[in-house]
């Protein structure tokens, strides 16, 4: 072969590697893990930018000032890149990009408050000159690709700037001043009071946050510009979108936005819904908003139980954590798109709550082992941490004074994110308690015939733990995958023993992590399975991939609702389709392979088309409501396909400052549907139903306001 030949065919070979390792990039955000850096507090790349003329005075050099811009900005990240990818980590998570107020809050003594967390936009649709600009945001997509990392950006959609001082919640479209708080023309925003109930759905997505201009995401400009902010974005190279407060915007409205971001290359999306744990009033409601929405959510519930556990309270116990894992298997559609967490910029770092770093470094274990994806604080791995006031914040949000690689921690995350990558167990398993009290949790993941067994034990003495039949483990030894990186043990069982209840004894602050089926323990057999459905709520026609293992070489089938669809790609690992167009609704989904075998079921929610929020207003209720709520039950996923359970049909409607029931509802654009309103009593009894069905047709574009009339009211 001549020289030129051979440097082009080796181009082409680069070529099409760099274009299966960016699909495979796109395709695989569930499987990897996210470092999450608070931007002004991480690393100065251009000191040019610390205290922009248009902006002035609002950056202190001397970081004394927790409420002033330190000077951390995007050139920092990029700067970092290498030393997060050595990690392993295979995204980030940025703080709001967008350009924030200009002016500070001046407080009684004279100090600042500036909006150095990115929370108080006043354009959306520009990037912070503390930060960088266009330019800067480009340069950074453009070298974490190439190092293989993805880019989420954190998106406070809900509200803009304080109400009360500053810039009065001022909106620019560009350089264009839109409206403010004071003089609102145009209802761009909501002017209701303070949030009281913190269970009131209406307040929540309604009423005002901390005193910031609350967007109403149901005004046709804001929907629009809103959303183009957003595909703005993701046109710069964008990833994945955080959808910050979650729970105080428009839970419909979010959900059509959704679904205008998720079939652009798989984009990946993420809700931060604040709450407890699955014990908290509003958990329903957000594994509602997920699961329609097919995307993720911030795993407060592990973060709650993970931190409970890890603490030094009375609580301090694997319990929880076990019931709240186990619950959120019964509840959630994705377990593997929730978004796992020990702490982040809104509480104090989990040094500040235990000073111990064996402890720590059994936590990491925990969320690198856990199902989800890890999402690492910044500075974690240094064992950053200030302790002022209980470390809450702003104290969580310490300047990163250290990047070094040979820290222990770092070492520790960088082996346990290389694990996790290469396990299909430890990536998409499901996570099951095998054996639980306060300080040993022992707990497995099995997927595609692969299986790991991950024991810590947290407390100060050694535990020695009968093996349970869980387990199922052949006679043999399994090494300790983490080395003894945490003091973990070999695992050693042969039948008669594992008959006779054989037992390992687990050193005081331990971790050992087993595998079975791995490739380095033998052959293994391959069970066809799914690990995820992306995006799995869509419009019917677009484009669907499924990921997981032993689809076999040969083309099988996808069956949805009993039919097959038209296959464009199918490979053993991964499989492309068009979703289907006549089929819709709440379908689950699975593949048949070419032999007959079948793999696992999921759900799949497809829309007739894009949705449009359709806002429904009840004016004339036929029962004076004393507890019972009105729910919209109706065609379609959005209407629970006629079901008149909580989790299924839309709902409950909102009483609303106008005494009047309102309900914002993702409906398919341009597309006929019938639907019916009904009252449930506070056990789930349907006490009243409408005496027909509405027939509408959605608009083609939204937001749409829709009155409704109760059919056949009756006679008071
Ligand atoms: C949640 C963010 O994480 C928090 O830092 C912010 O202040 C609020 N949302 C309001 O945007």
């Amino acid at each position: 072969m001549n020289i030129k030949l051979l440097s082009f065919s080796v181009f082409l070979t680069f070529l099409l590697f760099s274009m299966c390792s960016q699909a495979a990039l796109a395709k695989d955000f569930r499987k990897g893990s996210i470092y999450q850096i608070f931007t002004d507090r991480f690393s100065n790349g251009d000191p040019g930018n610390d205290d922009p003329e248009v902006s002035k005075g609002m950056f202190d050099p001397a970081k004394k000032n927790w409420h002033a811009y330190w000077g951390g900005d995007l050139q920092g990240v990029i700067n970092k890149l290498p030393y997060i990818k050595k990690m392993g980590f295979s995204s980030i998570w940025i703080s709001p990009v967008i350009d924030n107020v200009n002016k500070p809050t001046v407080q009684a003594d004279g100090s600042i408050m500036a909006p150095y967390h990115g929370y108080h936009a006043r354009n959306f649709k520009g990037i912070d000159e503390h930060i960088g600009n266009w330019k800067t945001f480009d340069a950074l997509i453009a070298a974490a690709h190439k190092q293989g990392i993805k880019v989420m950006v954190d998106m406070p959609l809900n509200h803009t700037s304080s109400i009360n001082h500053g810039e009065f919640g001022a909106l620019y479209d560009g350089m264009e001043f839109m409206s403010d708080t004071e003089n609102d023309r145009n209802k761009l925003f909501h002017h209701l009071p303070e949030i009281k109930d913190w269970n009131s759905p209406y307040q929540l997505q309604y009423y005002t946050l901390a005193w910031l201009g609350d967007l109403n995401q149901e005004n046709s400009y804001i929907d629009t510009y809103l959303t183009n902010s957003v595909l703005k974005l993701i046109s710069h190279g964008a990833d994945a979108t955080r959808l910050d407060a979650a729970k105080h915007a428009s839970w419909g409205w979010q959900r059509s936005l959704v679904s205008k971001l998720v079939d652009k290359d798989s984009h990946f999306v993420a809700a931060e819904w604040w709450m407890s744990d699955t014990e908290d009033p509003m958990y329903g409601d957000a594994v509602k908003f997920v699961n329609k929405a097919g995307i993720g959510m911030f795993d407060f519930p592990f973060a709650t139980g993970a931190r409970a556990a890890f603490g030094t309270g009375k609580d301090a116990s694997f319990r929880r954590l076990a019931r709240i894992i186990e619950r959120e298997n019964e509840d959630i559609n994705d377990c593997n798109a929730l978004i796992t967490f020990l702490d982040n910029h809104d509480m104090p770092r989990l040094l500040s709550l235990n000073s111990d770093r064996k402890n720590l470094h059994l936590a990491l274990a925990l969320l690198l082992t856990s199902r989800g994806i890890p999402s690492l604080y910044y500075g974690t791995e240094q064992y950053l941490h200030d302790d002022t006031k209980g470390g809450g914040d702003p104290y969580t949000r310490a300047w990163m004074t250290s990047f070094d690689p040979e820290s222990s921690a770092y070492k520790l995350v960088s082996k346990l994110n290389k694990l996790r990558i290469d396990s299909e167990a430890l990536h998409s398993g499901k996570q099951e308690t095998v054996f639980v009290n306060d300080d040993v949790y022992v707990y497995q993941r099995a997927f595609g015939g692969e299986k790991a067994i991950i024991a810590i034990n947290k407390s100060k003495e050694d535990y020695c733990l009968n093996i349970p039949e869980e387990f199922q483990f052949s006679a043999g030894s399994y090494k300790d995958s983490l080395e003894g990186a945490l003091s973990g043990v070999e695992l050693v069982l042969n039948s008669s023993s594992l008959e006779q209840k054989s037992v390992v004894q687990l050193p005081a602050q331990s971790a050992s992590l087993w595998l079975k089926g791995a490739s380095d323990e033998g052959a293994r057999t391959i069970v066809p399975e799914i690990s995820s459905v992306v995006p799995a709520a869509i419009h019917g026609g677009a484009r669907v991939t499924i990921d997981g293992v032993g689809f076999g070489e040969k083309r099988g089938k996808v069956v949805v609702a009993g039919n097959s669809l038209v296959i464009n790609h199918w490979s053993d690992s991964s499989v492309t389709f068009a979703a289907p167009t006549l089929s819709t609704g709440e379908l689950s989904i699975y593949l048949e392979r070419k032999d007959g075998a079948r793999t696992n079921s999921r759900p799949f929610y497809v829309y007739k088309s894009r949705l449009v929020p359709v806002t429904f207003v009840v004016k004339n209720v036929p029962l004076q409501l004393k507890g019972e709520e009105i729910f919209i039950c109706g065609e379609g996923a959005s209407l629970g396909d006629w079901r008149t359970t909580a989790s299924d049909a839309a709902g409950p409607m909102l009483y609303s400052e106008d005494r009047d029931y309102i309900l914002c509802v993702p409906l398919p654009a341009g597309k006929k549907v019938r639907y019916k309103l009904f009252i449930r009593d506070r056990s789930g009894k349907v006490v009243l139903e409408e005496d027909g069905v509405h027939d509408i047709r959605v608009p083609d574009s939204g937001p749409w306001r829709h009155k409704v009339e109760w059919i056949d009211l009756p006679k008071k």
